[in-house]
């Protein structure tokens, strides 16, 4: 009988986009000192989706290998994340469900609230696995982040899926009772259903996410959380990579400690290797800063992790997590260096041009250019109808 105490994360892989843009394409178009990106925000690079690349294909991507190695017995569930929904009705993860062949009998659902939807999916999944541990729930985050040309959100753009398996006994990590848990009603990013880009205050988020992280490490400490200085790192949502360490020196500062450039490094120095180079993937990103943190460090084991996820509006959630003895057999790290260093860097025209395609509202049959070299791609809106493709 599996463990319902111990329940987690069983598997993590992620998936990225055919194309990336290096911050150095976009200083130069538009005359920014390239030390603004790479010091100022952390980004060196962003990935770009082809135009037949969409949530779906990136989430179909990211959970392929994770049925490849663990087959689709158990998975009664397939929750799908999403600030970047394709449709207002059905779920991006039945797309998905059919892709990889997964059986009838599951339930799939889309959950959103902005960046903070996968951690909320997997939340649910704990709590569904803890009501019957033979079950395994297949968790995917899956965005791609878009601000509008020529704006300061510009520089923070990316995209990215990561899929998880939530298991009893799990082989990475063990997420842990309890979670602080953080909402306010503001406005700091929202994409009403008639837009494409998100609409930002880029200082107001910056503030509203700092709220949030005291106000998410308040309530966990009320709930009889760990102390600060338990946790070996901290993964943060990183719609850019320097966000983590304003988040992480305002944690440091309201708990008293020091923010001496050597702990916040320490810390949370090997977090933003995937997010520096793939940049703002929304529900993923929290999620690409475990994958790098585990594919990276020397030994996790029976470490404790923190975990800060954040999404704009705004819904924040501090937890932890407990690396599992023998996680390192698990990981898939060539996997994830290949998928980002399989990209294709395009300039900034070309970017531009990707940036501005939409699909025209009026139902006929439009096929879409074969760029993707990824294992499933969007062929067409057909009918008011997404046509996917698997090779
Ligand atoms: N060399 C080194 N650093 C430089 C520099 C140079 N030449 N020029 C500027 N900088 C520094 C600035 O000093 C600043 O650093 P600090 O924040 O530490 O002071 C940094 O670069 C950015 O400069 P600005 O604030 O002037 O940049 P901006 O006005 O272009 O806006 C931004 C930056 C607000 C992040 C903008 O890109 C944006 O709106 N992004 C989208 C919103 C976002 O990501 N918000 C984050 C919190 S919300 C969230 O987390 C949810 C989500 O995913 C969206």
């Amino acid at each position: 009988m599996a463990n319902a105490s111990a329940i987690g994360i069983h598997d993590l892989s992620f998936a990225t986009t055919e194309f990336v843009l290096p911050h150095t394409a976009l200083a130069e178009y538009n005359g920014t000192d390239i030390g603004k990106y790479h010091k100022g925000i952390g980004q060196l690079s962003m990935s770009v989706p082809a135009a037949d690349e969409d949530i779906v294909t990136l989430g179909a991507a990211a959970a392929a290998p994770i049925i490849a190695r663990h087959g689709s017995d158990g998975i009664r569930t397939v929750v799908f994340a999403t600030e970047s929904s394709i449709d207002q009705a059905k779920a991006a993860g039945v797309y998905v469900h059919s892709l990889l062949g997964l059986p009838s009998a599951t339930r799939v659902v889309e959950l959103k609230q902005a960046c903070y939807g996968a951690t909320a999916a997997l939340q649910f999944a704990i709590g569904l696995v803890h009501r019957d541990p033979a079950q395994r729930v297949l968790v995917i985050a899956s965005d791609v982040s878009k601000y509008e040309l020529d704006s300061p959100g510009e520089a923070t753009q990316g995209a990215a899926a990561v899929a998880m398996l939530v298991s009893a006994d799990p082989a990475l990590v063990r997420i842990e009772e309890p979670s602080g848990v953080f909402t306010a009603d503001v406005m700091d990013f929202w994409r009403p259903n008639y837009r494409d880009a998100a609409l930002v205050d880029g200082q107001e988020s910056i503030t509203a996410y700092l709220q949030a992280v005291e106000g998410s490490w308040k309530d966990y400490t009320e709930q009889g959380g760990r102390p600060l200085d338990d946790f070996a790192a901290f993964c943060y949502h990183q719609p850019f990579t320097k966000m983590a360490y304003k988040a992480h020196r305002h944690l440091l500062n309201v708990t008293g400690h020091d923010t001496d450039d050597d702990r916040v490094t320490r810390d949370l120095g090997l977090t933003t290797a995937y997010n520096t180079v793939i940049g703002n993937s929304y529900t993923a990103s929290v999620y690409l800063g475990l994958a790098a943190l585990l594919d990276q460090a020397d030994d996790l084991t029976g470490k404790a992790v923190a975990f800060l996820s954040y999404g704009s509006g705004s819904v924040a959630e501090f937890f932890a997590g407990t690396v599992v003895p023998g996680y390192r057999e698990h990981l898939r790290t060539e996997a994830h260096r290949e998928a980002i260093d399989r990209r294709k860097a395009v300039d900034y025209a070309r970017y531009r041009e990707l940036h501005e395609r939409s699909f025209p509202a009026d139902g006929g049959d439009h096929p879409t250019p074969a760029e993707t070299t990824g294992a499933f791609r969007l062929a067409a809106l057909r009918g008011h109808k997404r046509i996917y493709e698997t090779r």
